[in-house]
């Protein structure tokens, strides 16, 4: 079974997912960068990937503790997770392979961390994605090397 993506919607969030941080350099850029595209008019779908995209989700607890406006900030969607998996492979001007990714969580949250956890789910379910797709060139994917742009 294939899945069906909105390629229009995760280029378009892709692009944008970092525009909040025009007002805010803090992890609140998803919420204003969200909110500042729904005033031009972008669609709900756009927004919710850009709110989205922070970590590898944030729960509403976590929400809370952060300053965020109390609810999950946690990507549903396949197109949300195929942004936010793909913010997180790229570090300043490298990207990185999975495996860099989750020892950037381990090392910043700490092993037993649900923010680990949830980047553990984000990876495999992309994994998944990927061991059924015939995409050969899925950036990082097949190599754990640092690729540097
Ligand atoms: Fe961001």
């Amino acid at each position: 079974m294939g899945l069906s993506v909105d390629e229009n919607l995760v280029v378009t969030a892709a692009i944008l997912h970092d525009i909040g941080r025009a007002f805010t350099k803090g992890v609140a850029h998803a919420v204003k960068g969200s909110e500042y595209l729904a005033s031009l008019g972008f669609s709900k779908e756009v927004c919710l990937a850009v709110e989205r995209h922070i970590g590898a989700g944030i729960t509403e607890d976590q929400a809370v503790q952060l300053g965020l406006p109390k609810k999950a900030y946690v990507p549903q969607t396949l197109e949300e997770k195929i942004v936010s998996f793909a913010d997180k492979l790229v570090e300043g001007v490298n990207i990185l392979g999975p495996d860099h990714v989750l020892a950037r969580f381990e090392r910043e949250f700490g092993k037993g961390s649900p923010q680990l956890a949830m980047a553990k789910e984000l990876i495999d379910f992309m994994r998944e994605i990927y061991e059924r797709s015939l995409v050969p060139g899925l950036i990082g994917w097949k190599s754990n090397e640092r690729l540097n742009l």
